[in-house]
């Protein structure tokens, strides 16, 4: 149970933790590359942890203290037939990205997950596999977990995608990289490009060309350095809360703005937000800036569109600060929002209001109505690490106290939020 009160002021200057999908990614290239990959700003938040434990089920030795983890790599085909299940828990980026690589695999290995993993659609990146010549089973058809893979000799597709999503398109990349020929996938808009970065970074030819990225079978991954930069969609819970607490500021040290992630910086600015970025620079092909965040009057505006894939993550925290806004706030072209975590459609709209916030759901998003005064609620996360975060915000600006039940999920991608919130607010 975490509590959260009313906050006079935010300030300081802080770290978040290491970009989660930077983190899942560093962790399976290096099991995958010829030598040893060292990674420093690694995230120990729950998922990223899964993907270490099913590595090391695949004969991998991984040491992990903290941030610092430490993966000796066999080689593409040096990982070794699984003899039980590999547990993903609630991470759907650990379970579709496996699914690609062991697509390649000359073995069998079922993956599975937590309760909310098992409600996810899986079809999406089963079906493109399979097209590759991967034989995958699963309830309904390979649309849900377990997930029984054996995988083998792949060839080469070109994948149109109906979504953008970058699970979908790392798991079909990953699988190209060992089939026969070219591989492409063409995105209805980009969604985010840690893989393809950080598979340059490993030494394999990657080609990007508007919303298309191809790979060709046959290349190797040389195991190297990663520093792994702060999780912009951490920062972005802060981000919000500068923004609705008066006399607010913060620094916030060390955040990726890979421009595929920074959706939360353009409409916190479109919002009328006081949002620096300074101290721009490149770490592994990735951009890295300190941002410098003071609380503003905030006005209502519009998220739709290719903004959506950019934010995606950002969208329950968002629609939180679109309460304090003056306007509506309308967000669409969101369905993606409904096989997260949990269908944070649903989520935001049944915590949210119980602040006193006006929120209407739609097919594709939700309506906020901003100038809302909040008073505090029992919340609930619902087990959904972004959702118990989101509404820990809005405890900040509500009158009186909240609850938040069930804030144990918050350590799938940020542990120690609870002690920084506090660090920060007064
Ligand atoms: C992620 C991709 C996104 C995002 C998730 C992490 C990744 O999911 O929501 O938190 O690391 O590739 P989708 O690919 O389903 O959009």
């Amino acid at each position: 149970m975490l509590r959260v009160s009313k906050a006079k002021q935010i300030e300081g200057t802080i770290r978040v933790p290491g970009d989660k999908s930077i983190s899942h990614r560093a962790v399976m290239f290096g099991a995958l590359a010829e030598g040893t990959t060292r990674i420093s700003g690694f995230l120990p938040g729950a998922d990223c942890l899964s993907t270490i434990s099913c590595f090391r089920r695949m004969g991998i030795s991984i040491e992990q203290d903290g941030d610092s983890v430490t993966v000796e790599g066999k080689g593409w085909y040096g990982l070794s037939e699984p003899h039980q299940r590999l547990d993903v828990g609630n991470s759907g980026t650990t379970i579709r990205l496996m699914a690609g690589i062991l697509a390649t695999q000359p073995f069998h290995a079922v993956l599975e997950g937590d309760e909310s993993i098992a409600k996810r659609p899986m079809r999406r990146v089963v079906g493109p596999l399979r097209e590759m010549g991967a034989r995958i089973d699963g309830r309904q058809n390979g649309e849900f977990t377990p997930l029984a893979i054996r995988g083998g000799k792949l060839k080469g597709i070109d994948y149109r995608s109906p979504v953008a999503s970058a699970q979908v398109k790392s798991a079909i990349l990953l699988a190209g990289l060992q089939a026969e020929g070219t591989t492409s996938v063409v995105e209805p808009h980009v969604s985010r490009d840690h893989t393809e970065r950080m598979l340059k970074a490993f030494g394999i030819d990657v080609r990007c060309e508007g919303t298309r990225v191809s790979v060709s079978g046959g290349q190797t991954l040389q195991g190297r350095e990663i520093v792994v930069p702060g999780d912009i969609s951490s920062a972005a819970f802060l981000i919000a809360a500068v923004m609705m607490v008066p006399n607010s500021s913060l620094v916030i040290e060390q955040v990726g703005i890979n421009p595929t992630r920074t959706g939360i910086i353009d409409v916190v600015r479109a919002m009328g937000g006081r949002l620096e970025i300074v101290n721009e620079r490149l770490v592994n092909e990735e951009p890295v800036a300190d941002l410098h965040v003071f609380h503003s009057e905030l006005n209502g505006t519009v998220i739709e569109g290719e903004l959506i894939p950019r934010l995606i993550d950002e969208i329950p925290v968002i629609a939180v600060m679109a309460t304090q806004a003056k306007g509506t706030t309308v967000i669409r072209d969101a369905q993606e929002l409904k096989v997260k975590e949990t269908d944070r459609i649903a989520t935001v709209v049944s915590q949210l209001t119980k602040f006193g916030a006006k929120v209407t759901p739609t097919d594709d998003g939700m309506i906020i109505e901003g100038g809302t005064p909040l008073s505090g609620a029992e919340i609930d996360s619902l087990g959904d690490h972004r959702i118990g975060m989101a509404m820990a915000v809005a405890g900040l600006a509500a009158t009186g106290e909240t609850t938040i039940a069930n804030a144990e999920a918050i350590n799938v991608s940020f542990p120690g939020f609870a002690d920084l919130l506090a660090r920060i607010t007064k």
